[in-house]
């Protein structure tokens, strides 16, 4: 039988470790961790080396204690899934797995892994016993069986209760369990708390596991490392000890002097925290919906309404919704509220109306925006069926390389069924797994909401931004990245061979560029942005 084999986004195969492979690793392992005792260093063992968890493992392994010298030696755990292996190897040779603009990411992880020799990645489960502290930072997908409908979808717990027993059968007794994986309120305390302490029993541990919950609020891209590193944090315990345990540690590994913890009373306020956080989010981005539609439709350009209204002090965090709001925490967190009040904790009336409207005209944000696409194109006398459409970024928000929930793809999926021929770019994305895995069983595949979408598998990202801009009939400008921010309209028509339609679903364009478009034959059209009639009017007059 083949071996299976895990892929790196730049391309390097690597295969996945063989049952002899565990035994050898564990050795490795075992010796640096004694070397790592004899300097006095605590052992940390992260598990999920992710988007959260590389970051926060090299951040750990980056600190001193107060004379200077590394006070922590930590264990990046990962599963040796096909999906996610390579994160291993590229880790163990000081490369970081995600991408992000942050300049401090790449050197923090070299160092770290090459020269302090603080941080190592292995995939051995056996590395919890050598722990002192453990950081869950895996995820939990919340799976919607419906597009538009997040009341009818469920949390995936069997793989978080999964790694709750496993690390309850490795830890030894006193070691905390830190967990900032984004959990249904109640998790901590009601599932992981009596999983813990019954498989603690079973060995023999009279004492409780301690745990506590601290919420991640990383946002991944310019500020990386100091979103996490140099942030106010939520911290809690399942008793007076786990309390205490968490404080400490995260006093050693965060800027807490600049940027305080809070230390709520029971982990269900912290997990609540999180969820309420991110509702929070989620609603103010949801509102903006129906008035972005309002907008469109009575010559009113809501970017300069939000703009106008911004500058009151109190109003001052409005954000333009983009085609749809992605990213792996706004679309599911307020699920995992309105799921735990039933269950978890027990209720059957429905206390919640606002959270789950919220997600539901989020996740269905994009369709609207292929309405416009298709438009844009009938203004042009072009149907939209084979209309070559090229997508001008794929990830979720600007400048990072993160396509979990990205509105892009609601968008392309709604526009293929509608027949387009659709081209991507994206600078921060080599892989779009969204598309590639979609024949695999996933809970994240959106491939089933929709029909014709066979051909998605083969979509790839392109690198070349004149190259894709060549004989296309539409562009859409999906993300906010950087170089999509000041396009040279001529230079885009160039390239283009012709006039295009132009759809700016975030507020890319101002009005001049927009008059330069119309004034080269293109069509334009704009989330919320209403007033293009009237620019059109104005250049077809000749006014300006
Ligand atoms: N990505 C963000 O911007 C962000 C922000 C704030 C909070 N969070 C939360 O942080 C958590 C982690 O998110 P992420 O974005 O890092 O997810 P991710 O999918 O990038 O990483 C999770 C990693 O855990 C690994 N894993 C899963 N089960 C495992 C197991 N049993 N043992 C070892 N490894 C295992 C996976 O293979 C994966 O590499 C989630 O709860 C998320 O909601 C994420």
């Amino acid at each position: 039988m083949n071996q299976p084999i895990s892929i790196s986004p730049d391309g390097i195969k690597y295969p996945l470790p063989k049952e002899e492979d565990y035994k050898k690793e564990m050795a490795r392992i075992e010796k640096l961790v004694a070397q790592a005792r004899k300097k006095g260093q605590e052992i940390v063992v992260v598990m999920g080396v992710g988007f959260v968890g590389s970051v926060m493992a090299a951040i750990i392994a980056d600190t001193t204690d107060k004379s200077g010298k590394s006070g922590k030696f930590v264990i990046g755990m990962q599963r040796p899934s096909t999906r996610s292996y390579w994160k291993i190897p590229k880790l163990n040779n000081g490369v970081s797995p995600v991408k992000a603009e942050d300049p401090e990411v790449d050197p923090m992880i070299r160092r770290c892994v090459l020269e302090k020799k603080t941080l190592v990645a292995t995939f051995v489960y056996d590395v919890l016993k050598l722990a002192d502290v453990v950081v869950v930072d895996v995820q939990l997908d919340y799976a919607k069986n419906e597009l538009g409908n997040v009341r009818n979808g469920e949390v995936e717990m069997n793989a978080l209760e999964e790694s709750f027993e496993i690390i309850a059968r490795h830890i030894p007794p006193q070691c905390l369990v830190l967990i900032e994986t984004t959990v249904a309120p109640g998790t901590t305390e009601q599932v992981a708390l009596p999983a813990m302490r019954k498989t603690f029993r079973q060995r023999g541990i009279k004492s409780d596991p301690l745990i506590a919950h601290s919420y991640e609020r990383v946002m991944p891209g310019r500020d990386y490392v100091a979103s996490i590193r140099d942030f106010w944090r939520v911290c809690s315990g399942v008793n007076e000890k786990a309390k205490r345990r968490v404080v400490k540690f995260l006093n050693e590994v965060l800027n807490t002097k600049k940027f305080p913890l809070t230390v709520l009373d029971r982990p269900i306020e912290s997990e609540t925290a999180k969820v309420v956080e991110n509702s929070y989010r989620a609603t103010i981005l949801a509102f903006l919906d129906e008035w972005s539609l309002f907008a469109e439709r009575n010559g009113v350009d809501l970017i300069k309404v939000i703009k106008a209204i911004k500058l009151r002090p109190t109003h001052s965090n409005m954000i333009f919704p983009g085609p749809g709001i992605g990213g792996y925490c706004l679309p599911k967190d307020g699920g995992l509220g309105v799921w735990a009040n039933r269950h978890i904790l027990g209720f059957e009336d429905d206390t919640f109306r606002m959270t789950p409207l919220a997600i539901d005209i989020n996740d269905t944000r994009s369709l609207h925006a292929a309405q416009l696409v298709r438009d844009a194109l009938r203004n042009m006398s072009l149907p939209i069926a084979s209309a070559e459409v090229l997508i001008l970024g794929a990830s979720y928000r600007e400048d990072v390389g993160d396509t979990r929930y990205s509105g892009s793809e609601i968008l392309i999926r709604r526009l293929t069924e509608m027949g387009a021929e659709i081209r991507v770019h994206d600078p921060y994305v080599d892989q779009w797994f969204e598309f590639e895995n979609q024949e695999e069983h996933s809970i994240n595949n959106k491939s089933v909401f929709f029909r014709n979408q066979k051909k998605l598998k083969d979509l790839r990202v392109q690198k070349d931004l004149i190259k894709s801009l060549k004989n296309i009939d539409a562009l859409v400008l999906a993300v906010r990245h950087e170089a999509y921010l000041s396009l040279d309209p001529s230079k885009v028509i160039k390239a283009a061979g012709h006039p295009i339609a132009i759809i700016d679903c975030f507020g890319i364009l101002d009005d001049d560029r927009i008059r330069h478009y119309l004034k080269m034959g293109c069509e334009v059209k704009g989330l919320g942005r209403g007033h293009i009639k009237r620019l059109k009017d104005q250049v077809s007059k000749n006014k300006i």
